[in-house]
């Protein structure tokens, strides 16, 4: 994978600086730029990684990168699609899309989309087994396969942008589970998987392993129990990513092996039929193999140096709402040393509208290019319209490295659409 340094800025690029440039002369910044090889490489690692997994498949989340062109891309790779609801689910049917190619992992999940991923035949994986009950209250038949998402509370710690588990909306109880694949059973449900996702941009390959350690025992435990075969083990998402230049890439063929291990340990000694293994990662996929470029509309210094640029927290929302670190270069042929300390704001009316606090940059000027990175993934996706901000578009970059807009910039029309008045003058 080629690397691209600017300006003694030490965090690669996953784009060489000239294509970028080609792209800024063919398309109005701002707009996110990603990377087609990128994102093929990472899927076929994970997919080597776990080689040893029977039937092995990634569901690319696909709140991740929620983009036709995109998900056209990770499926042509082998994935099939995470959903969460009911118009992600629709991406999916619109590209053919049934049964095992999608998983639907919701939560507090509305009638009309547990319907849909039903009539997708999609493997649904309940958040709570009160829903078994209340689907039937609804005279919506159940499906042949039943998954619940495990929350174990208080035994795992959980990590930032996710929570604690036990503070966490997410999933049932270890208890609960017991009851919910009882009561599938007494149902006369025969088939089932189990899921988890516990943790978000998990950089600890072990944080994983521990994970599948504890799935798989609880496997073996209700097989035990209750004699239930597993179709599948969903691991979740939430491999992490080197957001900051001096973080180390997540060691997948390590989460990998040890999961491999833990298989071993629990599931084939277990004497269950060997389920297949899945996961529900999207960061690890596309994250790093996008980038929001922008351009710089007004420089100002007060008590603070500014560079604002033409995004906004409308384009990328996670240093806003979680101060996550998104490294910035300043593009540029010439290697230039840091020239003082600003912070990068977009036009927000909202003071946490900063890519970047009290960063270390160039001096920056008007028309200049800033590369925010590894926005490929909850990037553009979270996104919203507040102060009438109209969302940026979507660039890939082809393998043949043909630039190809994937998704236009919002309109005003767009925005609006949603607009019901009356006729009559106030
Ligand atoms: C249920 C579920 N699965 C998968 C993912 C994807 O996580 P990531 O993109 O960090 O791998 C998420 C992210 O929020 C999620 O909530």
């Amino acid at each position: 994978m080629p690397c691209y340094h600017l300006r003694m800025h030490n965090k690669s690029l996953a784009i060489a600086p000239a294509d970028i440039q080609r792209a800024v002369e063919q398309f109005k910044t701002p707009f996110h730029l990603y990377d087609e090889a990128g994102i093929r490489n990472a899927i076929r690692r994970l997919n080597a990684a776990f080689g040893w997994a029977p039937d092995f498949r990634n569901y690319f989340a696909v709140k991740a990168t929620p983009t036709p062109e995109i998900l056209k891309l990770v499926v042509s790779e082998g994935c099939g699609l995470d959903c969460s609801s009911f118009t992600e689910l629709l991406l999916a049917a619109r590209m053919q899309l049934r049964g095992d190619q999608i998983m639907f992992t919701s939560n507090n999940t509305p009638l009309d989309e547990y319907r849909f991923a039903l009539k997708l035949d999609a493997r649904i994986n309940f958040d709570d087994i009160g829903h078994l009950d209340w689907l039937e209250e609804q005279d919506v038949a159940l499906p042949p396969l039943v998954s619940f998402r495990y929350n174990p509370g208080a035994d795992r710690e959980g990590n930032t942008i996710i929570g604690r588990p036990a503070e966490a909306k997410f999933g049932a109880t270890r208890a609960q589970l017991h009851h919910g694949y009882a009561a599938a059973q007494r149902r006369g449900i025969t088939r089932f998987g189990l899921h988890t996702m516990i943790a978000s941009n998990e950089r600890n390959a072990d944080y994983f392993v521990t994970t599948a350690d504890m799935l798989f025992a609880l496997a073996a435990e209700l097989h035990q129990l209750l004699g239930i075969e597993f179709e599948y083990i969903n691991l979740g998402g939430g491999i992490g990513i080197p957001y900051r230049p001096e973080e180390e890439a997540v060691d997948i063929e390590r989460i990998g092996a040890g999961v491999q291990r833990a298989y071993a340990e629990h599931i084939l000694a277990s004497g269950m039929r060997p389920p297949r293994i899945v996961l529900e990662c999207g960061r690890v996929i596309t994250g790093p193999y996008g980038m929001l470029v922008t351009r710089v509309r007004h420089a100002k210094s007060t008590y603070r140096n500014y560079i604002g640029v033409d995004a906004s927290m409308a384009d990328l929302m996670r240093p806003g709402i979680y101060g996550a670190y998104h490294h910035i270069t300043v593009l540029g042929a010439q290697p230039q040393p840091t020239d003082g300390s600003y912070d990068v704001v977009g036009s927000l009316c909202e003071n946490n509208d900063k890519f970047a606090v009290n960063r270390q940059l160039p001096a920056a000027n008007t028309g200049d290019v800033l590369v925010i990175h590894d926005t490929g993934a909850h990037g553009r996706a979270m996104g919203f319209n507040y102060n009438g901000k109209l969302r940026c578009g979507e660039v890939l970059r082809r393998t043949d490295g043909k630039l190809q807009l994937i998704r236009r910039a919002e309109t005003v029309d767009d925005l609006f659409a949603t607009f019901v008045e009356s006729d009559s003058e106030a």
